[in-house]
This record gives C-alpha cells, structure tokens and sequence, in this order.
C-alpha cells in the first residue's frame, strides 16, 4: 500500500526533523505536514494548518488525505505545563482522544504518539528505571503523559489500533529550537557557549537527567514504526536510553572543544524541582529486545556534533 503520512504538530522540536525523515523516505508529497502556525521555514510538500482540538477539521483533513500513517507531536511540554496547566491537559489530552478517535474512524494503519520520561515521579526508582515501576508523576505533563499511555493501551485493546510510542528523554537538537521543556538547558548551553562562552544554568550541577540526540531519537523512531506489529508487547509507551549527563559533565565536554567555556547556576528554578522528580537514567531492555533499540550518541559525540553544526550556522547567518 502507498503510504500517506499525516504529522500533526510539525513545526516543532521533534516534527521537524521527523518531517525531513519521512519525506527522504516516503516521498515529500505523501508526507503532510501540519501546526496551529504557518512553518517559519516554508519546506516543500503539502501543509495544514490545524488546530487538534477542533475535531471538525481534523476530520476533514482525514477524508482530504486518508492517511495511513498519523504522527501527533502537538503537545505542551513540562515547564510551559506548569505556567498553564488546565490548557496543557486539555491540549495534550482532548488532542491525542481526537486523533485516536479518528484513526480509528478512518482505519489508519498506525499512529505514533510521544511521551515522555515525565510519566515517571518521586517514587519511581531513580536509576535504571524499569519499564513498570511505581509512577507518580506530579507535571500536568507528565500527568496527561500516563493518562495518554493508557489511552493508546486501550485503544489498542479494544479498537486493535496499532498504535505505538516512544518515553523520550531530554531530546538534543542543532536543527530546531526546544519547546519549552525541562531539559533545554542542554540545548540553550550549546547556543551560549558559542556565542557568549558562557553559559547560566537553571538546573543544579549534579542533576542528572536521561537524554538522546535526536538524529538517534528520529532513527529510533522510524525503527519502531517499521517493526512488525507481533514483535511489539508494549502499546502503552517504551521507555528509551540514550545518555545520562550532568550540567557539570556535560561542561567539562564542552570545555574540551572551548577550553574558556564557564558554566554558573541559576538559583531557585521551578523547573529544578520537575527534573527532581525524574529519572537519572533509564532502563530500556524491552525496546532493544522487542525493535533492536541501540543509540549511537554518547556524550563525546554528541558534544561534538553539536557544536560543529551550530559553529556552522553561526558563520553562516
Ligand atoms: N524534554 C521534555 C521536557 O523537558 C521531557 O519529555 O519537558
């Protein structure tokens, strides 16, 4: 069957390099892309603007396209949540119950849908965290994180929607700017220390959180949406490791490529007390044994990625 994609959410830190994937896959006209906003880089290929909460127009793009493929990215991350959090659970939750509702609707081979490590809280275990472990998630993030795992579990089960997701760590990306998350401070370093040579941190220094270079996290989910339904046991969310660093760690890489990079801390964020609450790093056996999950960026890596990609659009723009 010839593929039609939908993504929904496109413009963002994660639908615009998966639109770039799909596209040198698939073809660009079989892939739409598709925001609340008009792309500040207007790409080839169709475009929609669309809003997941009106449900309408939603359902008339599905008629218009008949995907086969449905990826909803449209979501508010974990810092932003908290500034809002009533319109982040009705966005992340009325949205994902939209498209589920739909593909359903209209026979859709198979949806991908993120969450996060936010499903996770203070009593989860901190390290090497298990796939099912205790989860008290205290983010409206991570909040409508769990509940949208149930749901697609339930869909799944009851509608035999073949649905299947992804709990991203902190996602690193050269190409396009973070969304309002806990972890871009592992972005927004980067930036800073090519521009300023120095960098003021808003999480402490021993913070250890799980992350993931997104050319890794695109493959990865490619990877997973290729593999046969049968291999797959888990409809609610895998969990997926890449990497585990500090602020302080990740400087001292840094430091290796600009030796006079200085690094100080912010006190009092709020977002230190989300990242409290998560994971340092992650157990992710079911997604090797079950899609052969195996990242390719460490910390050395990445780092140097990285900095050579944004030295370069600097020099550029
Ligand atoms: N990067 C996300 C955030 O910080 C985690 O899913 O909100």
């Amino acid at each position: 069957m010839e593929e039609s994609i939908i993504i929904i959410g496109s413009n963002g830190q994660i639908g615009t390099e998966l639109a770039l994937a799909l596209r040198s896959k698939y073809g660009v006209e079989r892939v739409v892309t598709s925001d609340i906003r008009e792309p500040s880089i207007v790409a080839q290929g169709p475009f929609e603007l669309i809003n997941v909460l009106d449900k309408e127009l939603l359902r008339s793009i599905f008629e218009q396209y008949h995907p086969t493929q449905v990826y909803l990215l449209a979501a508010v991350l974990s810092a932003v949540g908290e500034q809002n959090p009533k319109m982040a659970w009705d966005l992340n939750m009325t949205g994902l119950l939209n498209v589920l509702d739909l593909a359903v609707e209209f026979n859709v081979s198979k949806v991908f849908w993120p969450s996060s490590i936010a499903v996770f809280g203070p009593h989860s275990p901190k390290e090497n965290t298990p796939q099912y472990c205790i989860m008290d998630p205290n983010t409206v993030y991570g909040l409508s994180k769990q509940a949208g795992e149930r749901w697609c579990e339930y869909y799944f089960n009851k509608y035999n929607l073949d649905i299947r997701s992804i709990r991203y760590p902190g996602l690193i990306s050269w190409k396009t700017a973070p969304g309002g998350g806990t972890t871009d401070y592992a972005i927004h370093i980067f930036h800073d220390a090519l521009s300023k040579g120095s960098y003021d941190c808003f999480l402490s220094a021993e913070t250890k959180l799980p992350m993931l270079y997104m050319e890794d996290a695109i493959r990865g989910t490619l990877e997973l949406m290729e593999a046969p339904a049968t291999n797959l046991r888990i409809r609610s969310s895998y969990n997926l490791t890449g990497i585990s660093f500090t602020p302080e760690q990740l400087s001292s890489e840094i430091k290796k490529h600009l030796p006079s990079f200085s690094l100080s801390y912010l006190p009092n964020d709020p977002r230190q007390a989300i990242a409290d609450s998560w994971p340092s790093s992650i157990n992710d056996d079911y997604a090797q044994q079950d899609w052969g999950w195996n990242p390719h960026f460490n910390l050395a890596n990445l780092t140097e990625e990285m900095l050579s990609n944004l030295k370069q659009n600097l020099e550029t723009t």
